[in-house]
């Protein structure tokens, strides 16, 4: 079993310090020329972001509800996510439209239940951001005996975005433009994903030898290939609102959040503590680190210029994935694996018609 440090499996460190380095300078650089007061006019649009509570997710709830979005935060501690709402409206300035919702995306179950209750109380979901995740970590598993980084950061989303779909789907129909947007938060650590990778089965997925990185990498390669492939290349080709919505996958560059405490965890106390003191001190402030999503879920230039299923690294730049976010039969075998893992842990009827829109 996998303890702590970096073995073979998880020699990755050269690219978590090469990542963090280059968001640094490309931060320095300062080559993006959008901040947060350039996000368009949101009003009359609803939003929904995962992990809104804390680091960037916090920091997009913030801007897009700042645009005058009706804002939706999602995450799992609810006195933490309560705390962000009553920040967000201290903040900005006034009147904003913010709501808190519990969910716990390791529980495909309560995933079910809160994304019911959204699609049947909203009129509409413009924007949502899939940015909620667990960071380099230890082994462990969800409430539904999946491991962790993949239980909550894509099996949660997967069923959420499944069952807000229909919710979508009938927004895309509403109005002309901009079309609708699903976002999730992938990681130029998903380069660092082993080559081993089938997507498999379930004993794949919760073999417990791989290291933290790997784990985290896995997951984040995960998210890129649900955005290209299952979705902008998959199911959102086809049924209402085909070619009007747009999913995409986006790297914030390395930024100092509470991921960092998670090191600790990873690689023990005094590793973790050592790496997080070495590494905060060149990444990205939150603010920065919400850039590349808040671009993606609302920049004209998705749209203008057809970029349905691409990996966003900053406001305007895209590419740069691996071949692995580029292999069709992966996400082939992710997206049945996700399908047949859902319906176990939460009903053979846990998954809407990909192609249903609501009523
Ligand atoms: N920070 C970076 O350098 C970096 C780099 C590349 C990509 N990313 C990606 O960006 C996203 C946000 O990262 P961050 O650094 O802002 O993270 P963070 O500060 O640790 O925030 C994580 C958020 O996820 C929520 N969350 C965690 N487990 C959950 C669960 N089981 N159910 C529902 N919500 C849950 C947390 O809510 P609670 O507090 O209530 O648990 C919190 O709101 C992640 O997907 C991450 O992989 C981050």
């Amino acid at each position: 079993m996998y303890k702590y440090g970096f073995g073979t499996k998880d020699s990755t460190y050269r690219e978590l310090l090469s990542s963090i380095m280059q968001s640094a300078i490309s931060t320095l650089k300062g080559e993006h020329q959008f901040d947060q007061t350039d996000v368009v006019d949101l009003l009359g649009k609803t939003a929904v972001v995962t992990g809104g509570s804390a680091g960037i997710g916090f920091e997009v709830a913030k801007a897009l509800a700042e645009s005058r979005a009706r804002v939706l935060v999602l995450s799992r501690k609810s006195e933490r996510g309560e705390e962000a709402v009553r920040k967000i409206r201290e903040v900005t300035s006034g009147g904003v439209d913010v709501e808190y919702l519990e969910i716990d995306l390791g529980s495909a179950k309560n995933v079910r239940e809160i994304a019911d209750h959204i699609r049947n109380t909203e009129e509409r979901l413009d924007i949502l951001v899939c940015d909620a995740g667990i960071g380099v970590n230890k082994y462990d598993l969800t409430e539904d005996g999946i491991e962790h980084h993949f239980g909550v950061n894509n099996l949660g989303h997967f069923c959420l975005i499944n069952r807000l779909l229909p919710l979508i789907r009938k927004t895309a129909l509403l109005n002309q433009a901009p079309a609708p947007r699903i976002v999730q938060l992938s990681s130029s650590l998903h380069l660092t994903a082993p080559s081993s990778i089938q997507f498999a089965s379930l004993e794949e997925i919760n073999d417990d030898s791989l290291g933290a990185n790997a784990l985290y990498a896995r997951s984040k390669l995960a998210n890129l290939l649900y955005a290209r492939f299952g979705l902008a290349k998959g199911v959102l080709e086809k049924g209402p609102g085909a070619g009007r919505i747009y999913a995409l996958a986006t790297h914030p560059g390395a930024v100092a959040t509470e991921q960092q405490d998670q090191f600790k965890d990873a690689y023990g106390q005094l590793f973790g503590t050592l790496l997080k003191t070495a590494t905060i001190p060149f990444m990205r402030n939150p603010e920065q680190g919400s850039l590349s999503t808040l671009w993606a879920a609302t920049s004209p230039d998705v749209e203008m210029m057809n970029l349905n299923g691409e990996y966003i690294t900053d406001p305007g730049k895209w590419g740069g994935e691996s071949d692995q976010g580029k292999d069709w039969q992966l996400a082939d075998n992710l997206w049945k694996l996700s399908t047949e893992l859902i319906s176990q842990k939460a009903g053979e009827d846990a998954l809407l018609d990909w192609t249903g829109v609501k009523p």
